[in-house]
């Protein structure tokens, strides 16, 4: 006789949820099996395919791992400790000059848990919410587990990446649609919105009732003397705009998984406070650590954002002084999209990863057509500056060479 458990086998009782073969895998780890297979021949990889600082994360931060007294790792409140929640508001009073009360700022487990609960909160499964493409890799991932579709709004690498005008949103919208994320200043793009393009899209938001969530966890990396304007900056916006914030990339601490979700629609910040202590805590030591960041003075930031300002220009001069490559250069963040002289931008990353190596060096880069959901985006890569000068300079070299010997195959 067939057994119960035999029954629900032949079933498939244990085939896995629709939502779980949706998920997409990431573009900036898909080729991390060639890269492996070419470290293993003895090829040294520079990689420009993943925005991994390679700063150090400040000693007031980690001085404080030797300051902890408690003898038991507690579970913090689920909105985050008052002093973390003290010291955001002060980073917020000092850097955008606003008073953003703590009943308005939720500790998350990095800006990722924070678009999470942004997009659980704002859409049901089934919604929509659009997005500028390209856009960062994970949105369609936290859309998918969220059950969102995702709807671009396509800008374009001749545009410096800046946003398309309002009525190409309008074209978008359709009664599913819920909410608008952006990211400012972008990633992959490294395009810093002016004011005026957040005024347009926060008028599009308002005029049809839709929540604007702004990622700026790449607020301080802004270049040439210009700064990033908030969502929480601009009026009239306090009934639909989210604020994603992050420490991971402030403080060159991308492990410590803290970052906030910012929001004056008190309705929204309680449901996001539920799904928040659903999940009990953010992480407390790492809120415990991010309190030293307070004793950095407005030098540290200097100092980063012109040592990235640095190996954006070699970056940029050194792409664009390659026959065929095309990019404008970018405003903020530490990537940019670059347009190649090749069809498919996945095939030259794979051929730099198996075939082509130059004195045991190769590059690894991650291909642009995962940053759109259209189909788009094939011809071009996305590069992080994330290395030290002396290494970017060996890599857009690998790039110019391996270029060369790719189109005269
Ligand atoms: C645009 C953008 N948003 C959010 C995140 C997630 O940051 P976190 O490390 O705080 O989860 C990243 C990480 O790379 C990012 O690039």
């Amino acid at each position: 006789m067939t057994s119960l458990h035999e029954l629900e086998a032949s079933a498939g009782a244990f085939s896995v949820s629709r939502r779980g073969t949706r998920m997409p895998s990431s573009p900036i780890r898909k080729l991390a099996p060639l890269a492996d297979a070419a470290k293993a021949r003895g090829t040294k990889v520079y990689h420009l395919n993943i925005g991994q600082p390679d700063i150090e994360t400040p000693a007031c931060m980690l001085d404080r791992l030797g300051q902890m007294v408690s003898k038991v790792i507690e579970y913090s409140p689920s909105t985050g400790t008052p002093e973390f929640l003290r010291s955001m508001q002060r980073y917020y009073e000092r850097r955008l000059g606003l008073t953003i009360p703590q009943n308005q700022i939720l500790a998350t487990t990095g800006g990722s848990e924070a678009i999470l609960f942004a997009f659980m909160a704002c859409a049901d499964e089934g919604d929509e919410v659009i997005v500028v493409e390209p856009f960062y890799a994970n949105y369609e991932a936290f859309a998918t587990m969220a059950g969102l579709k995702v709807v671009p709004v396509t800008s374009r690498g001749r545009d410096g990446f800046h946003m398309p005008p309002r009525h190409v949103w309008e074209q978008k919208l359709t009664s599913k649609t819920r909410c608008v994320i952006i990211c400012n200043p972008g990633n992959p793009t490294g395009t810093v919105f002016r004011r005026e393009e957040l005024q347009m899209v926060a008028g599009f938001c308002r005029d049809h009732n839709l929540f604007l969530i702004s990622d700026e966890v790449y607020r301080e990396f802004v270049y040439d003397g210009q700064k990033a304007t908030s969502v929480l900056e601009l009026d009239d916006v306090d009934q639909f705009a989210i604020m994603v914030d992050s420490l991971s990339k402030r403080y060159s601490a991308c492990g410590i998984r803290l970052g906030a979700f910012v929001t004056r629609n008190s309705e929204i910040y309680n449901v996001a406070l539920r799904m928040a202590q659903g999940r009990l805590s953010p992480p407390g030591i790492a809120q415990f650590m991010a309190v030293g960041a307070e004793s950095l003075g407005d030098e540290y930031t200097r100092g980063v954002v012109e040592e990235y300002q640095r190996r954006r220009d070699v970056m940029y001069e050194g792409l664009t002084s390659i026959p065929g490559v095309f990019l404008r250069k970018p405003e903020g963040a530490f990537y940019c999209m670059a347009k190649l002289p090749v069809e498919s931008a996945e095939d030259f990353a794979i051929y730099l990863l198996s075939e082509f190596e130059d004195r045991g060096e190769t590059v690894m880069v991650a291909p642009g057509e995962g940053f759109y959901s259209s189909p788009l985006g094939r011809d071009e890569i996305r590069i992080a500056y994330v290395l030290k000068e002396p290494d970017l300079r060996r890599s857009v070299e690998l790039l110019r060479l391996a270029l060369e010997r790719y189109r005269s195959r």
